[in-house]
């Protein structure tokens, strides 16, 4: 894969796709701002080597629409801010409008256009789409790790239509972290994984198999390994269809010689509600009409001796429902535990940095990922659709 290291961007256009998909709250504010600090270098680097930067992101999903509340015009005035420079923003992705504005810009402008996705050609890959907007550059640069597990037009079919492409700063360490984590690891290597449902990380389990040392499991997905092992867990979350393959993956792991680690206690309690009546219990010990919301703290204590060994820790997912306080103790233990290892720790998917960022441990993990979905798909051992389209480029 091409880097923007090996184009020379002097006194050209540059595209630059990010994923400035931030959450906001009901007013329009920026609740948290690292996607879009986290590609400051690609930017500063295009404005430094004097080119001209026309930025391009989707906001949410508004499926093909227009929907105000999805405007990227937010971002522009925090990134104005964060590079101390005035960001022009675009009424639209494409059209003369936007095209005027680009033949306007000078060496050191910077345009943002508006959300992507208001045209459904972004989601449906459409070359028309993609060929728009790649006549407004002369170099395309995929900078958005988060969105490159998407075949989109922006991501994918551009590269078929760009004079030149290559991937920004991000997207280089994105994959670097992920692959140095996962081909060739100081072992033990450890995976911690947890979050809801064991569907969404089936792939990512399968593939991690004859990876991993250790298998770390949490969240609510446990349930449906306990139940295999024959555990009564009242009524916790489990999904009933996936027992019998967690049994399975389970006995797999274990006669490949890995450790395979399951609560042992639990933070259980008799509904959803952050002011439910809750009680430790020992994991054999749920009562029928409870279930299980975290990890206990004998549980907590056990993981943090397995990963004291550790040499890499692959983490994704919370240990319980940790947005409520009265359920996120298990969730904030182990970042300690990953924060206080000697290992390479890497941390992405299914809002473990947001975990990470609210325990405010952020600089004592070696690289938490920007991606939710992209960081699962690269778990899953597969190729990003954004990386193979810079890769098929000649
Ligand atoms: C994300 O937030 O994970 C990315 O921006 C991708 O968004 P999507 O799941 O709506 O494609």
């Amino acid at each position: 894969m091409r880097s923007i290291k090996e184009l020379d961007v002097s006194g050209k256009k540059v595209l630059v796709r990010v994923d400035f998909n931030v959450p906001m709250d009901k007013h329009q504010n920026i609740t948290d701002d690292t996607r879009i600090r986290s590609v400051l270098s690609t930017l500063r680097y295009v404005l430094d080597n004097n080119g001209t930067l026309i930025i391009m992101s989707h906001m949410g999903r508004p499926k093909g629409k227009i929907v105000p509340e999805l405007s990227l015009a937010p971002v522009a005035k925090r990134l104005g801010r964060l590079l101390q420079q005035n960001i022009k923003m675009a009424t639209d992705c494409i059209g003369p409008d936007v095209k005027k504005m680009v033949s306007e810009m000078n060496t050191g402008d910077i345009l943002l256009l508006e959300n992507l996705r208001f045209y459904p050609g972004e989601q449906s890959n459409d070359d028309e789409l993609a060929r728009e907007l790649a006549s407004l550059c002369d170099i395309y640069i995929n900078n958005a790790f988060a969105v490159s597990h998407r075949e989109h037009a922006s991501v994918a079919a551009i590269t078929r239509f760009a004079p030149q492409s290559a991937a920004g700063f991000l997207l280089i360490k994105e994959l670097d972290y992920f692959h140095s984590a996962m081909d060739n690891p100081r072992r033990p290597l450890v995976a911690i994984v947890g979050g809801a449902k064991v569907s969404s990380k089936l792939g990512a389990l399968k593939n991690m198999l004859g990876r991993v040392n250790k298998f770390i499991i949490g969240g609510a997905m446990a349930n449906t390994f306990l139940k295999s092992q024959g555990i009564n867990i009242g009524k916790s979350l489990v999904e009933e269809d996936l027992v019998e393959e967690a049994g399975e993956i389970m006995k797999r792991a274990i006669s490949e010689g890995i450790k395979f680690y399951l609560p042992v206690d639990a933070v259980v309690a008799n509904q959803i509600d952050p002011d439910a009546e809750s009680k430790i219990v020992p994991i054999q010990e749920i009562p029928a009409d409870w279930m299980a919301l975290d990890i206990g703290p004998a549980t907590s204590r056990l993981f943090e001796e397995v990963l004291h060994d550790a040499k890499t820790i692959v983490w994704n997912g919370p240990m319980g429902i940790f947005e409520m306080d009265a359920f996120s103790r298990g969730t904030v233990s182990m970042v300690h535990s990953v924060a206080n290892s000697y290992a390479l720790t890497i941390v992405g998917g299914g809002d473990t940095d947001v975990a990470v960022h609210s325990t405010g441990q952020s600089d004592r993990f070696s690289y938490i990922s920007t991606g939710g979905g992209a960081f699962l798909y690269l778990m899953e051992g597969k190729i990003l659709p954004g990386v193979a389209a810079l890769d098929n480029i000649s």
